[in-house]
């Protein structure tokens, strides 16, 4: 049997219409726990206000990218913005990541750093006169180093008399929080900054039937035990939720079940 055929088997099975765990960043299925809801607001608010600066912490798999994802699609389709999503700054100079962000503003490109800066303040001027709020969202960004930070600084100087000109946030793993440490000068100039942590057995519950729901399935899928037994093995981790209920949904399938029981993850750790 073809696995396209198989997967269609799996999910017409459970009244599903497409898979309700898959590991892409689609925000569609973002479940907004406490926190996930605190931060696009926070986040929201620091870029409607034009206040410069927000930065976003969360431990691997923790949702930081599918909640770019939500807010570059909130903005995108927005005429009184424009967002530039950085997602995964490896640039090894401040030189080449200015470059990457002018290139998505089609700006032409200038041999030093200086005139690459001025090319672009020119152009927030305009678009700030047009009255265009321009977003850089920049997920991934523990990878930055050095003078990329300095020139993130820079550009929050960017600035008419009431408000910033560009709207920054910043989304990256924990050790991101160790970098800006000694970034006092960048940190200082944050007006939001969140953390996204691990569920609550009350949040792996409302992620799992969220998910299912928006798949199509409506009725409980996964046993009470299962979703108990669930937290206690992903530690609250959403990506390993989602990872350990895909193959236990498998699993289920495979031994003919209607229900998801418990026992499904003991295989459930297995690499599919
Ligand atoms: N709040 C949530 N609701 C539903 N699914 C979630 C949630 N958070 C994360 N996920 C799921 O977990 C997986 C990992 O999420 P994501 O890639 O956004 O994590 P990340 O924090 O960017 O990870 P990394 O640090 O590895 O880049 C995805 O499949 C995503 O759909
Ligand atoms: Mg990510």
């Amino acid at each position: 049997m073809s696995t396209v055929k198989t997967t269609h088997t799996l999910l017409a099975r459970y009244g599903l219409n497409e898979p309700p765990f898959a590991l892409s960043p689609d925000p569609r299925y973002l479940y907004f726990t406490s926190q996930h809801a605190k931060a696009l607001a926070f986040t929201r608010f620091t870029i409607d206000d034009r206040a410069g600066l927000a930065v976003l912490y969360g431990d691997i798999g923790h949702g930081k990218s599918t909640l770019v994802r939500r807010l570059y699609d909130l903005y995108r389709d927005e005429e009184s913005h424009e967002v530039i999503l950085i997602t995964n700054p490896d640039e090894t100079s401040a030189l080449q990541l200015l470059k990457r962000i002018t290139d998505s503003c089609e700006l032409p490109r200038r041999r030093t750093k200086l005139d690459q800066m001025r090319e672009l303040e020119n152009y927030l001027v305009s678009r700030y006169a047009e009255g265009k709020n321009v977003v850089l969202l920049i997920d991934e960004a523990q990878l930055l180093q050095g003078k990329q930070f300095e020139l993130i600084r820079q550009l929050t100087n960017f600035e008419s008399a009431s408000a910033k000109l560009v709207q920054i946030v910043l989304v990256g793993q924990n050790n991101l929080r160790n970098k800006l440490r000694l970034k006092r000068a960048l940190l200082s100039r944050a007006a939001a900054m969140m953390t996204l942590d691990p569920l609550t057995p009350d949040e792996t519950r409302g992620l799992i039937e969220y998910r299912l729901r928006v798949a199509g399935r409506i009725t409980p899928l996964f046993e009470d035990a299962t979703i108990t037994e669930l937290h206690k093995l992903t530690k609250g981790v959403p990506r390993e939720i989602v990872k350990r209920c895909r193959t236990a949904l498998i699993v289920a399938a495979t031994n003919n079940l209607n229900l998801v029981p418990p026992e499904t993850l003991q295989d459930a750790g297995i690499e599919t």
